[in-house]
């Protein structure tokens, strides 16, 4: 503590930066929870929110309230984190509670899945969240030559029906893509189709039990209902978890036959209970994986159609030129040469995270920085973090909105990296037992490289439309034509 000039007393923080109080407020209770819902999801949407409270209190680290808030949210209030810098508070296991935060401010009801409470609800200070990560690494290690063959098959034939369905129009490829991203990591982790087994609808299956669960922090389901309406439906109770069952029965029998060998290791390897086993077998696949890619295609494709047909041609070359000199096959080695194809994944990632919040509550009475100021939080205090607006941090980024192909090419551009936090760590950090990052995060960048790579592989370029989002989470493209390879 000291005297500062004027005479007021100030605190300073162990690395020297004035401690303030956070600013900003929750309003008046009931009421300002529901206004600010309807701002979040109809009037302002989730960006310009946290913007408008960074810009009202002039700071990135704001008290605010959180969606769903009544009557979801047993209470709504969370310090955000809105900078590059207090972001990474969240990053760190001794500072943040993560248990049941994965939601943020509501817990979907356990009988979703079948009682248990799935990895991604785990703090790492509970011992079956240690047994399940490293099931999770066994998991990914044990399939990992499977990734690059399952992912041809969904996506070649995604793209086969994309240029039949073009002779008659423009085509949605969010629709497509949910089928596609569903048995491609089934297939990858399972070595079984969904579709093949289950039938057509196994997609919409898993899609019915993610919106059991996601209805609170979701919206525009449909433009045929009015807002006022949904908001009722979607964000003011939970949704009976009957309506999934029969849902997720089918994907239960699916997991449990076509996951045999498996289940088996989950026991044998990691002294895991076959109920437990097999349903975090079902979240990791698909929820964080399946719902991840369901977002992340269209993402990587949003940022291409705005980037153009200049840009599709660098990477065409790029991608061909590498492809070629690997004897005309993609491999795990010829996706790391090729550059641009690296930087574009990640600054689609940077620019539009898939899971765009993330959660926790302090530990203890803690200190966090801002890049100029210091903020005490208390003890069991909710922190929020919005990657979208900690990623377009100025005094990080240059042009930090802006859609950057080559950000990450170079020496410069590899140093950026340690800002970029889709997978809840730093790029340059590896997901481990004792923290909370993805531990798909070398497969998700696998996949992205994958896409555009089998695009422009088969594509010289194509022209497609961003037309909103759906159910306010992922960006609807529809494509509107395809130029095949020159090359071929
Ligand atoms: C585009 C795809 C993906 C994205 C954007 C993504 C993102 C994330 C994020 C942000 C978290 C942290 C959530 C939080 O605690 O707040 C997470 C956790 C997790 N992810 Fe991913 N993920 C993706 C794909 C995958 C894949 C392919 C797997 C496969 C196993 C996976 C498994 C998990 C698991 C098990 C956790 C919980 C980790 C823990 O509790 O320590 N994710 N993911």
């Amino acid at each position: 503590m000291a005297n500062s000039r004027n005479g007021t007393i100030e605190e300073w923080s162990p690395s020297g930066l004035p401690i303030k109080p956070i600013p900003g407020s929750y309003g008046i209770p009931i009421i300002s929870p529901i206004y600010d819902r309807l701002n979040y999801f109809y009037f302002q949407g989730h960006m310009e929110y946290f913007k408008s409270h960074v810009t009202k209190n002039s700071s990135t680290v704001v008290r605010m309230n959180m969606v769903p808030g009544q009557f979801i949210s047993r209470n709504s209030n969370v310090v955000a984190v809105l900078d590059a810098k207090s972001f990474r508070v969240l990053f760190d296991p001794s500072k943040v509670d993560k248990k049941n935060t994965l939601t943020g401010t509501y817990i979907p009801p356990l009988s979703l899945y079948s009682g248990i409470r799935p990895m991604a609800y785990l703090d790492t200070t509970e011992q079956l969240h240690s047994s399940l990560k490293s099931f999770s690494f066994h998991l990914l290690a044990s399939r990992k030559s499977e990734f690059i063959p399952s992912f041809h098959k969904a996506y070649s034939s995604l793209f086969d029906t994309v240029e039949t369905k073009l002779a008659s129009g423009p085509v949605e490829f969010n629709a497509l893509n949910q089928s596609a991203a569903f048995d491609f990591t089934c297939n990858a982790f399972l070595g079984a189709v969904p579709s093949d087994v289950i039938g057509p609808s196994a997609s919409n299956k898993a899609a019915i039990w993610l919106l059991l669960q996601l209805h609170p922090v979701a919206s525009h389901l449909t433009k045929f209902i009015p807002w006022p309406i949904e908001d009722l439906l979607l964000h003011c109770c939970q949704l009976p978890p009957f309506l999934a069952r029969s849902n997720y029965e089918a994907l239960e029998e699916f997991f449990s036959k076509s996951g045999e060998s498996l289940l088996n290791d989950a026991a044998k390897k990691f002294g895991l209970s076959r109920d437990v086993a097999l349903h975090n077998l079902i979240f990791m696949t698909s929820f964080n994986a399946n719902a991840g890619f369901k977002n992340f295609m269209p993402i990587i494709l949003k940022w291409l159609t705005q980037a153009g047909a200049t840009l599709h041609g660098l990477l065409a070359q790029e991608i061909r030129s590498v492809v070629q000199s690997y004897n005309g096959t993609i491999t795990l080695d010829a996706l790391e040469k090729m550059e641009l194809t690296k930087s574009v994944v990640w600054e689609a990632l940077r620019l539009d995270p898939p899971v765009e919040n993330q959660f926790g509550h302090a530990r203890a009475d803690l200190i966090i920085e801002s890049h100029d100021t210091a903020f005490k939080v208390k003890k069991g205090e909710m922190i929020c973090g919005y990657q979208p607006l900690a990623m377009r941090d100025e005094k990080v980024f240059r042009n930090a909105e802006e859609f950057v192909a080559d950000r990450f090419v170079g020496d410069h551009g590899k140093k950026l990296l340690d800002y970029v936090y889709w997978s809840n760590g730093p790029e340059t950090v590896m997901p481990a037992v004792g923290n909370k990052q993805c531990p798909g995060k070398d497969m998700v960048i696998l996949v992205g490289r994958l896409f555009v790579a089998d695009l422009f592989l088969r594509y010289d370029t194509f022209s497609a439309v961003h037309d909103g989002m759906l159910l306010g989470l992922e960006p609807k493209i529809v494509i509107k034509s395809v130029k095949k390879s020159s090359n071929k």
